[in-house]
């Protein structure tokens, strides 16, 4: 969910001589009344009137479902009944997948897969996902990392809509990197193709330690992301000794971290009502344009997202999940939300930015950037070793 201050413009073009003609046929006292009127509906338009209603986030919050969300996820993941009864959760199926993606190169045995990367694409942006292909989403970029791609997928809304399902069985068949859902590919439905993604990974990608979640109009460093995995808390500080590395929380979840109020403005893509969200602030989340999880942390998304009434904005969806299971997220200025002006230099630490829908400036910058490596310099890449294993 990218954000853009709304702006209204109210033009007034009434001349002089229409004034003048009002003013003759009605009372002064009524034309009072209705610019009052106006100004009224203007103002509850704009929000504000919800300032009365809204609750304190920071002293009143809570969030459907109530009670011990993580104890109930720890039931669940063990096998128990919950004490609370999950939510019925959307299960959409798979109708488009690549059943062998996170297996090694004998497509037999699973390996561990360093980094899947999930690009949560629209039908018709076949161009971006070429561009993704050819820079920053080529899985052998890296030499002694393993890297997995997926575009994640709905269906389009029109039922006799041929053509793109013949599009994408086409380039599925060709790259075998389109995971699609039975379910409508709609912007304000990124929260059933996150959630989608998120159980394909825990029901066939369990060997893979950590997912990167993107929008299809992204620069990523794979190469800059890695060093910040390896070293969330004080990237781009190189540390060279391994013991000084800060350790890695076990449920990673970070990127460009918001801590917003809900917007109230009627006019806004964004608008959401007191109704709908009661309270000052949302819960800090992690903006959508690109994330990261651990595996474990992915595990403890999807299975608090049982106990967590649908929202959807992915990514406030995502934040309320993790304010139940007490994950907090972890905020690097290194992923940027807005289009960051290209310099080679000012690149140089960068993990992700957002705005890249040119295919052709996306390949310059990410060539430029020396982002294919024969190997990182860190020689051995091992992850776990970083983990923490308290579960602080
Ligand atoms: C979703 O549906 C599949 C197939 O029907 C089933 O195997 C799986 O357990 C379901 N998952 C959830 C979370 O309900
Ligand atoms: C499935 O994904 C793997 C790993 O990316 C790839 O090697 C394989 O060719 C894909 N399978 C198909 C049928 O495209
Ligand atoms: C989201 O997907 C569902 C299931 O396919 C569909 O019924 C709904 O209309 C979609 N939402 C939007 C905003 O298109």
């Amino acid at each position: 969910m990218s954000r853009a201050s709304p702006h209204i413009y109210i033009r007034i073009t009434m001349n002089l001589s229409t004034i003048n003609r009002l003013l003759k046929r009605y009372p002064t006292k009524w034309i009072a009344f209705a610019v009052f009127l106006w100004l009224i509906l203007l103002f509850k338009y704009c929000g504000f009137f919800t300032y009365f209603f809204t609750r304190d986030y920071f002293s009143e919050f809570t969030y459907p479902l109530e009670g011990d969300i993580p104890k109930c996820v720890s039931q669940l993941r063990s096998g128990q009944n919950p004490d609370i009864k999950p939510l019925t959760t959307a299960n959409y199926s798979f109708i488009r997948f690549n059943k062998t993606k996170c297996l090694d190169s004998s497509m037999t045995k699973k390996k561990k897969i360093n980094l899947l990367i999930l690009v949560k694409s629209a039908l018709h942006h076949r161009g971006n996902r070429g561009a993704i292909r050819r820079s920053w989403g080529q899985e052998t970029a890296i030499a002694n990392v393993e890297i997995r791609i997926l575009f994640l997928l709905g269906i389009s809304a029109s039922h006799n809509d041929h053509k793109f399902d013949d599009l994408i069985t086409n380039e599925h068949e060709k790259y075998g990197d389109i995971l699609q859902s039975d379910f409508v590919d709609a912007y304000f439905n990124n929260t059933i193709k996150t959630m989608q993604g998120i159980r394909w990974v825990i029901e066939n990608c369990d060997n893979a330690e950590f997912i990167l979640f993107s929008d299809d109009d992204m620069y990523v460093s794979i190469k800059n992301l890695l060093k910040f995995i390896r070293n969330p808390f004080y990237y781009p500080k190189e540390i060279e000794d391994s013991s000084k590395l800060n350790v890695v929380p076990k449920a990673l979840y970070a990127g460009s971290v918001f801590l917003v109020s809900p917007v109230r403005t009627q006019f806004s893509k964004w608008y959401i009502s007191v109704d709908e969200y009661p309270f000052s602030h949302y819960p800090p989340f992690v903006n959508a344009g690109s994330f990261v999880l651990s595996y474990e942390a992915l595990v403890q998304l999807f299975y608090g997202s049982m106990f967590t009434k649908y929202f959807r904005f992915d990514d406030v969806f995502l934040g309320l999940i993790a304010k139940k299971m007490k994950i907090d997220p972890i905020h690097s200025d290194y992923f940027y939300n807005w289009k960051k002006a290209y310099s080679k230099i000012g690149y140089k630490d960068i993990i992700a930015v957002h705005g890249y829908d040119n295919p052709i400036s996306l390949t310059r910058i990410w060539n430029e950037q020396d982002n294919k490596r024969n190997k990182l310099h860190f020689e051995v890449f091992n992850f776990q070793e970083y983990l923490c294993t308290k579960e602080d």
